[in-house]
């Protein structure tokens, strides 16, 4: 991908010079101060629609133009956008069907973005007869290098669906294709219980608040419906942009978006981009916001096990949660060198210049309102410039490759969290984050995969809260164990299959698992248990199952307190060559850090420093060809900290040897050379 890209990281913003078309000086000093912050691409026409074509059918493509070559003189790339993320007025007056409609069946109102519906063959069509036309003026451009389809697709809050009756429509179709006939769909979704089978297709309605929103089959099927509608709309937009060019494509994603199966989203995509806005410094311990940040970046290369992008950061702070803190020196540099670290070809930001009004004026940006360039933050971005033009050589070629995955799946976390019981308050990210925390404690990176993705090469597979099985996933977990692998998976895990009807009899995995699932207890607060393992004591949390063993199953712990004293809370199985790790009950932190140890131990895991990280320091290797490569080594505490007892290392960038010892700076980063792969 870098050689798509022109061979080097990139440091670029979003950047919306329309805001300023009058002011002639403000793009001059733009393209000054891009030069001086190292700034090398741009992002445009992110929400350009309205300037673009000012009346229906009226191009004007002319200010772009001129801003393109002047990129290209000063050596500056672009990525340019399509521009549907937001609608202009003469659309959505002459249009009205173009804006979504609720789940309560109310239609929007003009303005906010985000609000199109993807169903609706006007705006198809509208966007189509623009971006092909973009596609003819700009898609051969010597610095126009990649497509950015429209803008967090989806990203109209947690609820990024349209309602309207188009797209009704367009799920009864879809259910038809799915299903064949109404007595398979009704089989798959137990029809009969409230007397809820289907007699015609045209009583399929969408899950609503005042209507049917007590069918997790329902809802899990609406949201993939969702994902490929606007799929479609996305590929749509792709095929326009294509007619006249041949460059990659992308769509900026989201941390952890639950409206859209991006593992599906991806598949039409030439390069993963995403926008990742971690709140640094809302408490001192910044240790669980970097494992999020860095479980994102992740997640993201790990789509399509190659680099991907950041496509937007800020330097500062944003202006949209409750409290909005400026990063503290040393974090800007820190943060884009971890999306570096995790196999990010690029940092870059929303957006280059603050604009004047409108909602995102006090969001952080590359130039300030007052201040222009003379600021803390264009100084730390100039930093960060400097340093990835220097960092370019020494990253090329080189890409994460973990031995660990981590299941995610869109599917399971849709059907997880609809459906009622044993819990309602249950949370898929934060538990897939706290079985992530422990590899990024011991800096040992990890990929994301979903459940249709493939497990063979990694070494051990963990799959928290598990719930819904997809076709072949046991199987591919079965071979995977018996192979060798090792398996760490949680309580409520194989409940339901595809449709989310119950498993009956067995467990899917029950043979792997050395394990027979009885019920699950979600008692309240005042109802205390733990385990005991290797002679620790952790208190368990308020899911708990009743498990019982097969003959050969280890019992690791059992529970301490109550009815179910004694009985087992987490187990270990040997299948074939492997071992499979049963977690009957919530586990606290502690619980997860010894078990993954434990685990990481056994399947020959050890991070490529080879030693145990202080708290808040990680390490992430990007790795070569010849199996060398270099070792980012993070600290994400605001103190020093000192890391020994591993071998030598070569500083790759200023050449300082560390022999079994070295202190690293409060929020820093250090790139090593590794001469092998761990
Ligand atoms: C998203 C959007 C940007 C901007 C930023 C603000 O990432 O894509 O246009 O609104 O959020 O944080
Ligand atoms: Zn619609």
């Amino acid at each position: 991908m870098e050689t798509m890209l022109g061979g080097h990281l990139l440091h670029g913003c979003d950047y919306n010079p329309e805001q300023w078309l009058e002011y002639p000086e403000v793009f001059e000093e733009d393209l000054r101060l891009m030069k001086a912050a190292e700034i090398n691409s741009v992002t445009l026409g992110v929400f350009s629609w309205s300037v673009l074509e000012p009346e229906e059918g009226v191009y004007d493509f002319e200010w772009l133009d001129r801003i393109i070559g002047r990129l290209w003189e000063a050596d500056i790339q672009v990525i340019l956008a399509t521009p549907s993320g937001a609608m202009p007025h003469w659309l959505t007056q002459k249009y009205p069907e173009v804006m979504q409609v609720r789940a309560d069946g109310r239609r929007n109102l003009p303005g906010k973005r985000h609000n199109f519906c993807y169903t609706s063959p006007i705006m198809r069509e509208k966007i189509k007869e623009l971006d092909v036309r973009l596609s003819e003026k700009f898609g051969q451009r010597d610095n126009v290098i990649l497509w950015h389809i429209s803008n967090e697709l989806g990203g109209n809050f947690e609820d990024s669906a349209c309602y309207c009756e188009q797209c009704q429509a367009a799920f009864r179709q879809w259910m038809k294709k799915r299903y064949g006939t109404l007595k398979r769909l009704n089989q798959a979704y137990w029809g009969r219980f409230w007397s809820h089978s289907y007699t015609d297709w045209e009583q399929i309605h969408s899950p609503a608040p005042h209507g049917e929103w007590t069918v997790t089959a329902l809802e899990v099927d609406w949201r993939r419906f969702v994902t490929e509608q606007m799929s479609s709309f996305c590929l749509w937009e792709i095929n326009a942009v294509r007619t006249y060019s041949k460059l990659p494509v992308t769509t900026n994603f989201m941390d952890f978006f639950k409206g859209l199966d991006y593992h599906r989203l991806q598949r039409i995509l030439d390069i993963v981009s995403w926008d990742s806005y971690p709140q640094w410094h809302a408490q001192k311990d910044e240790a669980p916001v970097a494992v999020r940040a860095s479980a994102g970046h992740h997640m993201m290369r790990a789509m399509k096990k190659q680099p991907f992008l950041l496509m937007e950061s800020v330097p500062s702070g944003v202006n949209w949660r409750m409290f909005n803190p400026l990063k503290r020196p040393g974090m800007h540099m820190l943060s884009s060198m971890q999306a570096i670290a995790c196999g990010s070809a690029s940092v870059q930001y929303f957006q280059w210049r603050k604009g004047r009004g409108s909602y995102e004026k006090f969001h952080g940006a590359v130039l300030d309102h007052k201040n222009g360039s003379c600021t803390r933050t264009f100084a730390d971005t100039a930093r960060v410039g400097r340093r990835l033009k220097s960092l370019t050589g020494l990253v090329e070629g080189t890409v994460n490759r973990p031995r660990v995955a981590v299941i995610f799946d869109w599917e399971n976390w849709w059907a997880l969290e609809n459906t009622t019981g044993p819990r309602l308050d249950i949370d898929y990210v934060s538990c897939v984050l706290a079985h992530y925390a422990p590899f990024w404690e011991m800096g040992i990176d990890v990929d994301f995969v979903g459940m249709d993705d493939c497990v063979e090469g990694y070494t051990l597979v963990a799959a928290p809260l598990n719930y819904m099985y997809k076709d072949g996933y046991a199987d591919k977990i079965r071979r995977f164990v018996g192979e060798g692998g090792i398996y760490v998976t949680t309580y409520f895990s194989g409940m339901t299959d595809e449709s989310d009807l119950c498993f009956i009899g067995h467990h899917p995995l029950e043979d792997v698992l050395g394990i027979i699932q009885e019920e699950i207890d979600a008692p309240g607060p005042e109802f205390e248990n733990s385990m005991i393992f290797n002679g620790i004591s952790y208190p368990v949390g308020n899911l708990r199952e009743l498990i019982h063993v097969s003959g050969d199953t280890q019992v690791l712990a059992c529970y301490t307190d109550d009815y179910v004293k004694g009985m087992p809370a987490l187990t270990a199985h040997s299948f074939g060559r492997g071992t499979a790790y049963y977690i009957a009950a919530e586990p606290d932190r502690a619980l997860l850090n010894a078990l993954y140890k434990e685990a990481a131990g056994k399947a020959g895991l050890k991070n490529p420093l080879g030693i145990p990280l202080p708290y808040g320091v990680t390490v992430s290797l990007r790795t070569n060809q010849d199996g060398g490569g270099l070792i980012f080594v993070m600290n994400f505490k605001n103190e020093p900290a000192e890391l020994c007892g591993f071998g030598q290392y070569t500083d790759g960038e200023t050449g300082e040897i560390y022999k079994h010892q070295m202190i690293l700076e409060p929020f820093s980063c250090r790139i090593l050379i590794s001469e092998e792969t761990v």
